[in-house]
């Protein structure tokens, strides 16, 4: 094991073993001194507040252009063919299934709260989501088609004229298209969950229980990666960075391979960006390889991989019970 891997391995089991330790410290004294008046600013995870300042015209351009099968060569897969905004943004497959019935080789994350990301794809590797764009075009699984074909399919179609008149003066290009694209899904935000009506003070808005499950989910050291406004979204960890995951397996893929794909670089092997767990009731199969079918399973091997714990079912059914209470609205309507 190298000397970073080794370092971070230490450093993960010190957390965990502090981390109960801290939480004493820390939520005593708060307990004591102010029953009535719940603090929430130290908390690891932020309420889902972010301001959405795009021209109304590009997100509506943008939001036909997600729906819009000519994006692929043959017509018949959109963006929301694989992101469904009626089904937490993803497809609900292990893997998508793109142009011609081709099936891909790593599973549809979801498109909701996308904007959070430190940057898009399992492997971080487009830094935006106006850059992201280019993948599924291009890529011959998903959309199958180009630059080229799109541009002039777009431009031929008379529905669009105005509409790009209206956002871009007119100009219909790989650029203008993919920063359409990529304004509406900054609108893709879905805040208002229970547990964001807690963390602003409302003790009501979750139950005991789902009060437990965060504090076991703080405690086993989840929050380590899983943290912030997304609950996960803003950092690269490897898959099983307590207990190899991958030992023994016989199937691996090129996508396993992680971060390594697009670095080169041995220690990146295994690492994908940490999920975002807002709506993640709604987004099973879960893991990049979609080999999770429930979340009691995706625990479970969260537990055991990343913090090295054999998790009873009564804290993993807890943990999936605070898990449920980050499904937000999607515009304004619970998801
Ligand atoms: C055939 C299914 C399919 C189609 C069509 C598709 N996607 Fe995806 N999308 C995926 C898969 C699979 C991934 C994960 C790929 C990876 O990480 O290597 C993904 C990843 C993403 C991500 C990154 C999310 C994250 O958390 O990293 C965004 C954003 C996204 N897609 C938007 C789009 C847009 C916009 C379109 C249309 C231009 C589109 N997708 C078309 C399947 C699809
Ligand atoms: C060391 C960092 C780290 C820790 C600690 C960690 N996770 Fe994760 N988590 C990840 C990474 C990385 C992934 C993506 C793995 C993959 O798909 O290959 C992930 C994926 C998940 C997923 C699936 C998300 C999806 O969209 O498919 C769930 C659910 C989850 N974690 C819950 C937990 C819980 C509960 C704990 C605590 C028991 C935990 N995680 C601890 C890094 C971590």
């Amino acid at each position: 094991m190298s000397i970073e891997a080794n370092h971070r391995k230490r450093l993960a089991m010190c957390f965990q073993m502090l981390l109960p330790l801290s939480f004493l410290l820390l939520c005593f004294p708060v307990t004591l001194f102010a029953e009535h008046m719940t603090n929430f600013s130290d908390e690891p995870i932020e309420p889902l507040h972010v301001e959405i300042n795009e021209d109304p015209a590009k997100v509506e351009l943008g939001r036909r252009l997600f729906n819009e099968e000519r994006l692929s060569y043959n017509n018949t897969v959109s963006c929301a063919h694989c992101h469904d905004l009626n089904a937490g943004g993803a497809d609900g497959r292990k893997f998508s299934v793109g142009v011609d019935g081709k099936l891909g080789i790593i599973n549809a994350p979801t498109v909701l709260n996308s904007r959070l990301n430190i940057a898009q794809f399992w492997d971080g590797r487009a830094a935006t989501l106006e850059e992201q764009v280019n993948g599924p075009i291009n890529n011959p699984v998903e959309m199958g088609s180009n630059w080229e074909e799109v541009v002039t399919k777009i431009s031929a179609a008379p529905e669009y004229k105005a509409l790009f008149a209206q956002a871009f003066a007119g100009v219909i290009s790989p650029d203008t298209i993919s920063k359409a694209i990529a304004s509406f899904e900054r609108t893709l935000v879905t805040p208002d969950a229970r547990f964001d009506r807690f963390l602003r003070g409302d003790e009501h808005a979750i139950s005991a229980e789902e009060k437990r499950g965060y504090q076991l989910f703080k405690s086993y050291g989840c929050i380590s990666c899983h943290q912030g406004m997304a609950v996960g979204g803003n950092m690269y960890e490897k898959l099983g960075v307590l207990v190899d995951y991958y030992k023994g397996r016989d199937d691996l893929t090129e996508s396993d391979n992680g971060r390594y794909n697009q670095t080169k670089v041995e220690e990146h092997r295994h690492e994908f960006k940490v999920p975002s767990l807002r709506n993640i009731e709604l987004t099973a199969p879960y893991f990049h390889n979609g080999s999770a079918k429930t979340l009691e399973e995706a625990v479970e091997t969260m537990a055991y991989h990343q913090v090295g714990r054999l998790i009873t079912h009564e804290d993993r059914d807890l943990i999936v019970a605070f898990l449920k209470s980050l499904t937000g609205k999607y515009k304004g309507a619970d998801q």
